[in-house]
């Protein structure tokens, strides 16, 4: 698939993306650069034009070298200290459009200070992409060392797999930079529609990403050929 060679160029090369989930889950469009390339004017872009929330998906190796926990499993062990804790963590059915999030704790680096603005996110995640290479590379790493929490990015904890489990741009994502080589850690941000404030319907994202010279696209595109690089490997 030529678009997806094209894809996995754009994000060694550090440039932004665009990912379409499919229409039968989210039906959504997110930004999608590496977390290794993002710079504070990227964070502006993803916020201006794209509106929804700002997270860094993790490959789940990354995670489990860094110990970073699904927010679900860290809730479950406070359901019987606090009373709302108590029954709020998702159950299966609970999400219309998966099975489970993939969301994992909030951080910010030690070195921002609100971690809010565009140079402090962008700084945290650079950050996050530095340590998990560490991590990857056999370094000793203490990930608290360099960040706390609660913080103003969110960490999505990508599926063991990846989209053999779950396909949402959480892995999909993850998956190009797999294929890419790059450190397995991205972040997305879904575009909303200013108009009516839903999501951005899949013709206007795919308009947007070609006005600005961006590849495009859809998961089931990004599954195909990530199904087939793994067997490769
Ligand atoms: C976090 C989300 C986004 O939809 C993001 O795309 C990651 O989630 P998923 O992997 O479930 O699609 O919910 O803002
Ligand atoms: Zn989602
Ligand atoms: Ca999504």
């Amino acid at each position: 698939d030529p678009e997806v060679k094209k894809g996995v160029e754009a994000v060694e090369r550090g440039e932004m993306v665009f990912i379409f989930d499919s229409d039968s889950r989210e039906g959504e469009t997110d930004f999608v650069i590496a977390a290794s390339a993002i710079t504070p004017d990227d964070v502006r872009w993803m916020r201006r034009d794209g509106g929804g929330l700002i997270c860094t998906a993790l490959a789940d190796e990354v995670c489990t070298t860094l110990g970073l926990p699904f927010m679900a499993d860290l809730l479950a062990e406070g359901a019987g200290r606090w009373p709302a804790i108590g029954n709020i963590v998702e159950q299966a059915g609970d999400l219309a459009y998966d099975s489970r999030s993939s969301f994992s704790i909030w951080v910010n680096h030690r070195d921002t200070r609100t971690g809010i603005p565009d140079n402090d996110r962008a700084l945290t995640i650079n950050k996050l992409a530095e340590i998990s290479e560490k991590g990857r590379n056999g370094e000793a790493v203490v990930f608290g060392d360099d960040f706390r929490a609660p913080g103003h990015v969110a960490l999505l904890r990508a599926a063991e797999g990846l989209v053999e489990n779950r396909r949402g741009q959480t892995e999909l994502s993850v998956a190009l930079a797999q294929m890419a080589g790059i450190t397995p850690v991205m972040v997305v941000c879904e575009m909303l529609d200013d108009t009516n404030g839903k999501a951005l319907s899949k013709e206007d994202a795919r308009t947007y990403a070609q006005l600005h010279g961006c590849v495009f696209l859809e998961g089931a595109q990004i599954t195909k050929v990530y199904k087939e690089w793994v067997a490769r490997q």
